[in-house]
């Protein structure tokens, strides 16, 4: 049996801006989701029969690197609630492709990859050379993992469930935890990780790490418990975009909000920090993304925290508000009708649990 897990994220400036190729920062949270798989009779997925339609992320997967591969059992274990904005299908993609590529193994010639995963829709190729050591061998478990490419594979995964239209914020936190700024531009403050493209949208992807004093910090989540599916938040966009160009104008402020507000945390100046969240809220709401749910938590939150915001594709799903104090904001929220999840400003990325004896499937 082999184990991997991955965090959720929160995006505290730029969801939807980021799409346009405005710059987002998002933090990986301490829940996660674990995927867990070993060999079975047939496929199942929680010990029902595989259903592809309903676990689209998994087929993709399953597709790109399990292509005639013997049938598996999946479980999918955690505490990330889904389609609420915090990057739970992410987390799964990131956390499956993990175990699946432990699973099969990885062959390596003279210090390289001997098959390179390009990503449908993706101008990439990702190889991933110089990684590893050198001579002909197959590499198993754990050094077979690259976090890199399980966070091509999501990011491939979910543009393909939500229409081709996905920005890689969501797949970059969750393979790599921590803090993670998305930008139009290499900026060489960050410690910049790749580039992503796709669609003619091109996102720099770079890590910080975040200033010690953020300890003192929280985020409280708060979840309306309605549903929504990030492509049709996304789609409705899209439309009033097509339909107004000029308000496109509102990405952009959205974008300078984002540049503000990384500023101010990479200072630890949270009361900035969280000035800009609640601009960044306005200008979401004004797009149309916001939810008369949504907002009765956020202005539950409000007397009890430095800024509050929607989180991920809104229409539902969650809001995020920064506090010092996050039982009266946890409390604030609950009264309102939210369910609430307290995590601290960053956590670990993509962990592989556990590695089995050895390759499930070899085809190489
Ligand atoms: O709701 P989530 O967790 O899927 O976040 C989506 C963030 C968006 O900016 C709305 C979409 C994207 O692909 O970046």
């Amino acid at each position: 049996m082999l184990q991997a897990s991955a965090p959720g994220k929160c995006i505290l400036f730029g969801e939807h801006a980021v799409v346009y190729g405005q710059p987002a920062v998002a933090v990986a949270i301490e829940q996660r989701i674990t995927v867990e798989i070993s060999p079975s009779e047939d496929w199942r997925i929680d010990g029902m029969r595989f259903d592809p339609n309903r676990h689209p992320h998994v087929e993709a997967l399953k597709q790109r690197l399990w292509d005639g591969g013997p049938p598996l059992s999946v479980k999918i274990l955690g505490n990330i609630p889904p389609a609420s904005g915090l990057g739970s299908s992410a987390a799964l993609s990131v956390a499956a492709a993990a175990a699946l590529r432990c699973a099969r193994g990885r062959q390596i010639e003279n210090d390289d990859w001997t098959e390179g995963w390009t990503a449908s829709r993706i101008n990439e190729v990702y190889t991933g050379i110089g990684k590893h050591r050198k001579g002909t061998s197959l590499l198993a478990g754990k050094g077979s993992v690259d976090e890199d490419e399980c966070a091509i594979l999501a990011h491939a995964v979910e543009a393909f469930a939500q229409g081709g239209r996905a920005s890689p914020i969501d797949s970059s936190t969750c393979a790599h935890g921590g803090c993670i700024i998305l930008s139009n531009k290499i900026e060489t403050r960050y410690n910049w990780l790749y580039s992503r493209e796709l669609n003619g949208v091109k996102w720099d992807v770079h890590s910080v790490d975040l200033p010690a004093q953020l300890d003192d910090y929280y985020l409280v989540i708060g979840n309306t418990g309605i549903k929504a599916p990030t492509a049709k938040q996304v789609e409705k966009v899209a439309k009033l975009l097509q339909e107004n160009p000029g308000r496109m104008v509102e990405i952009e402020a959205i974008g300078k909000i984002a540049r503000r507000g990384i500023e101010a945390l990479m200072l630890g100046d949270m009361e900035k920090v969280g000035h800009a969240m609640s601009e960044n809220h306005l200008l979401l709401k004004n797009l149309g993304v916001s939810c008369p749910e949504l907002e009765q938590l956020i202005s539950a939150a409000v007397p009890n925290s430095l800024g509050v915001k929607l989180t991920g594709a809104g229409g539902g799903g969650c809001m995020v508000a920064l506090t010092k104090d996050p039982k009266s904001t946890s409390e604030a929220i609950e009264l309102a009708g939210g369910r609430t999840l307290i995590t601290r400003l960053s956590s670990s990325g993509l962990e592989l649990d556990k590695e089995g004896n050895g390759p499930i499937w070899s085809p190489f």
